[in-house]
């Protein structure tokens, strides 16, 4: 054991200091990504098994599976003295150290790191972290083999998450590596993890969006490459290079938020409408005690409903960085087009000024403080964008719906021909009225369902001719001339509107026949697919009979009929129970001459059995029973 190394720290500073250590792998290595990009390095390198959970858990008890976890950046990395200053104190805020700053030494990034609080995350997932960094000035020494080199004097240490962790203010002293005083040809860092908690890695096609969402920064001396552990060199899908988060967006419906710069004077800030023209009523930022705060970048409708978390709403980001996410800045609910909004609505929003001069981000860093007076600033602006986007981005998704729509169905065809006549052009023109307006308003999912778009049809084509004729009869109400000619019109749109309504009637009929007599053929036909069908159309078995739909209406009729019967015989009678689905008779239907008929209903091919013959008529009425129906057949089961 050496002194080399210091570190104070205790369980309460970093309670105090609010260091939540993050229990996601992502979030953690989010974290040694952003401490890389500050560094000024071009690439980070992540190396995990990806997919895989990194210790088992049987009956509680941990099992750590030998796996580690690299993260190497190619940055300015740390010399050892650079490590006890920087790194090793817990809590020691870098933007407002004269060593370090608020940008980054070669790219001049505005650095995301802030608290001096992240490097601690990785002990949410893990109890050990080794730290092998080269940095400083060139300077010579000795390399790895002994041998006078020209580099980078490298810091070598293990931390011990249990000995960090201690409940009083105490000094560590981690354990040196062997690494530790040599020269290496490059700066950069390397921090290995191991000894893991019962936490998974994300599949490396989740990771990868989990990370370009969080950074949301892409530039060409930037870049951060995952590796699969676990797959030799060469295999498919081994490393992902974390690309732009890139979101296909719905056209005419973007707002950019952006800064303009000219020359040395200060940036001016406008909001640039789906036109590419300047919008008056919506700035990029807000005015708050004074002072402006802009926020840039975009937001827009995407082309789909979003499908994963990751892209729902607007992602706020803070130099770089995510800071929050949110729908609809925390709106009420209740809103117009507020569907549309939380299915739709996309973003990507800069306020790099929402961790100074007051922190308005969390210290777990999930969220926005809103309730901050500054962030009530901020929530109102956004709300203000946010209903602006919806009111504006209703016609451009109205315009989609009804190109879906009118490819999906070639409605226009489709109505020419039902209303070929010359003399029926009214007609067609408020069919394709009707269509538009049916569409526009329906969801793009259901549009893209074929049976839904074939439904829409042929309710448009039922309504074309009523519609009509409704017009008719209200032009004629307001009309004074020539009568005669209005009532010949109105007549004959009322006899297309009839024959439409048959039409569909008909239709409707033809299909159902249809389905039976495939289903009558059809020797794996359940009884029950019989009773669905005939319950939609009883009309199949009589084209008088309609079903008694309530149960309501059945267990009175049960109830009033058991009493008629012991009134009458003395004899107590358990009708089956209605509501019961397993003791329901298969059907019951009433026709209008007071009769009830009770059917049974068996599958395709049965032979009708002795037992159930037997069933069929438990309930022989005494031959003289005056009240009852006379020809009442009751079949019960
Ligand atoms: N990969 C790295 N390369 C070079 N220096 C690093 C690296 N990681 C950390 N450091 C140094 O250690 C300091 C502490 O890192 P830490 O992540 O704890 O805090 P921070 O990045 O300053 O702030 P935050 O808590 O917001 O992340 C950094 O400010 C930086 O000086
Ligand atoms: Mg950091």
């Amino acid at each position: 054991m050496s002194n080399k190394y210091k570190m104070t720290i205790s369980r309460l500073t970093v309670d105090k200091l609010g260091v939540k250590l993050y229990d996601k792998v992502s979030a953690v290595i989010a974290e040694l990504v952003a401490n890389g990009y500050d560094a000024d390095a071009t690439k980070v390198e992540v190396s995990a098994p990806m997919g895989e959970f990194l210790a088992t858990k049987t009956k509680k008890k941990l099992k750590d599976k030998g796996c580690a976890i690299e993260v190497k950046d190619n940055g300015i990395g740390m010399t050892p003295e650079e490590v006890n200053d920087f790194y090793l104190v817990v809590g020691k805020e870098r933007r407002t150290d004269p060593k370090r700053g608020d940008r980054s030494p070669i790219y001049a990034r505005k650095v995301m790191g802030r608290k001096g609080v992240g490097k601690l995350a990785p002990f949410g997932v893990c109890q050990k972290m080794e730290i092998i960094s080269s940095g400083g000035k060139k300077i010579f020494g000795k390399d790895e083999g002994g041998k006078r080199k020209k580099g980078y004097l490298t810091a070598h240490l293990i931390l011990d998450k249990s000995k960090i962790l201690k409940d009083t203010d105490h000094a560590y002293f981690p354990d040196v590596g062997k690494l530790d005083g040599v020269i290496r040809p490059k700066p950069g860092t390397l921090l290995k993890l191991t000894m893991f908690d019962h936490r998974k890695v994300p599949a490396i096609d989740v990771f990868e969006r989990q990370l370009a969402q969080r950074f949301g920064v892409s530039s060409p001396n930037w870049g951060v490459m995952l590796t699969d552990s676990l797959k030799i060199a060469g295999t498919q899908d081994r490393t992902r290079v974390v690309g732009a988060f890139t979101i296909a967006k719905m056209d005419n419906t973007e707002i950019r938020l952006e800064e303009v710069r000219k020359g040395r004077g200060k940036p001016t800030y406008s909001a640039i409408g789906p036109d590419g023209k300047r919008m008056t009523d919506i700035t990029a930022g807000f005015q708050y005690e004074g002072v402006f705060y802009p926020v840039t970048g975009w937001m827009a409708y995407s082309k789909q409903p979003y499908r994963d978390d990751l892209m729902a709403g607007a992602r706020i980001y803070c130099r770089g960085k995510i800071a929050a996410q949110t729908h609809i800045f925390n709106m009420k609910a209740g809103f117009t087009g507020e569907y549309d909004i939380r299915s739709y609505l996309v973003g990507e929003l800069h306020a790099d000024w929402l961790d100074e001069p007051d922190d308005l981000i969390r210290t777990d860093r999930r969220d926005i403080l809103w309730s901050h007076e500054l962030g009530q600033a901020f929530e109102a602006w956004g709300q203000d964008l946010v209903k602006k986007i919806g009111s504006m981005t209703r016609g451009p998704k109205r315009k989609r719906a009804w190109q879906l729509f009118e490819e999906a169905s070639e409605i226009s065809e489709v109505v020419a021909k039902a209303y070929p006549s010359p003399t029926q052009r009214a007609i067609r023109d408020n069919t394709m009225e009707m269509a538009k307006l049916l569409a526009q308003s329906t969801r793009e999912e259901e549009l893209q369902d074929p049976a839904h778009v074939h439904a829409l049809v042929n309710l448009i084509l039922l309504l074309g001719p009523h519609i009509t004729l409704d017009r008719k009869l209200r032009e004629a109400a307001t009309s004074t001339d020539n009568p005669l000619s209005v009532i010949t019109g109105i007549l004959k749109t009322a006899r297309i509107a009839e024959l439409a309504g048959f039409g569909k009637i008909a239709d409707d009929r033809v299909k159902v026949i249809k389905t039976v007599e495939q289903l009558k053929d059809d020797r794996s036909t359940l009884e029950s697919a019989f009773q669905d069908l005939i319950e939609q159309a009883p009309w199949l078995i009589n084209p008088q009979w309609s079903p008694i739909t309530t149960n309501q209406a059945l267990s009175t009729l049960k109830k009033e009929f058991q009493k008629f019967y012991k009134l009458r015989t003395g004899n107590e009678l358990v009708l089956a129970d209605f509501s019961d689905p397993k003791k329901q008779p298969d059907f019951v239907l009433s026709s209008q001459d007071n009769v009830i008929q009770i059917i049974e209903i068996k599958k395709p091919h049965h032979g009708l059995r002795n037992d159930e013959m037997e069933r069929i008529m438990p309930i022989r009425l005494p031959p003289k029973t005056p009240s009852l129906p006379h020809d009442a057949a009751c079949i019960a089961r």
